[in-house]
């Protein structure tokens, strides 16, 4: 197994706000601001080793050489629709970059992900896209949301995440290995359902209060 490539952020306010999601009696309202509060820190790590190229500016008092982001531009994309609540808090990060959606549901028989909705920007193919879904569990989702990106065009992806199952995490390099996968934290395993545990239970159920 070869997880060379994920990165868990292991800074105390993510861990302290993701033990808070984790709990049970987490209000819906507070699960939402935590999803997005951790996204504003997942998309500074993903972003971290953006190139960058000096520019001369002048500022109030003199002239300077100063570095601004040089290389592609950027395209969010939200797995629906769990991927939502993470949408803002990387936009709050990154309030330029395009947003695309893909439309996934999980199949509850084969746990298969079957597309539904499919929108991404014209230039998809010049851009870093960074697919967002706060769990990775059997991988499903994730491969068949990247496959599709990689049909669009495009050629340059990471995945961020809240939570990654060990299988999920070995399903997605096995079929992507350039894919840099982040995550908040790496859990123990997926139970029989397809659930991650300790996990923190249904996303999507907790972000928009459908359970
Ligand atoms: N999706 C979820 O919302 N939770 C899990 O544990 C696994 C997949």
């Amino acid at each position: 197994m070869n997880h060379h490539s994920l990165r868990v952020i292991d800074h105390p306010l993510v861990q302290h706000k993701l033990t808070l999601m984790r709990m049970r009696e987490t209000t819906t309202d507070n699960f939402r601001r935590l999803l997005r509060e951790i996204s504003q820190v997942l998309a500074y790590e993903v972003t971290r080793d953006l190139p960058t190229a000096m520019v001369r500016i002048s500022t109030p008092l003199t002239e300077m050489f100063s570095p601004l982001i040089s290389g592609k531009k950027l395209c969010v994309v939200s797995i629906l629709r769990a991927g939502n609540g993470m949408l803002d808090g990387v936009l709050d990060f990154m309030p330029a970059a395009r947003v695309g959606h893909i439309g996934l549901y999980r199949d509850p028989q084969t746990l298969q992900a079957v597309e539904y909705y499919f929108k991404m920007p014209t230039d998809i193919s010049e851009r870093l896209v960074v697919v967002v879904d706060p769990m990775l569990a059997t991988g499903h989702s994730a491969i068949a949301a990247i496959d599709r990106l990689k049909a669009a065009g495009a050629t340059s992806i990471r995945f961020v995440c809240l939570l990654a199952a060990p299988e999920g995490v070995t399903a997605v390099y096995q079929a992507h290995p350039d894919v840099v996968i982040i995550c908040a934290a790496r859990d123990e395993y997926l139970n029989d359902h397809g659930y991650i545990v300790p996990g923190l239970g249904d996303a999507g159920d907790r972000l928009f209060g459908t359970r």
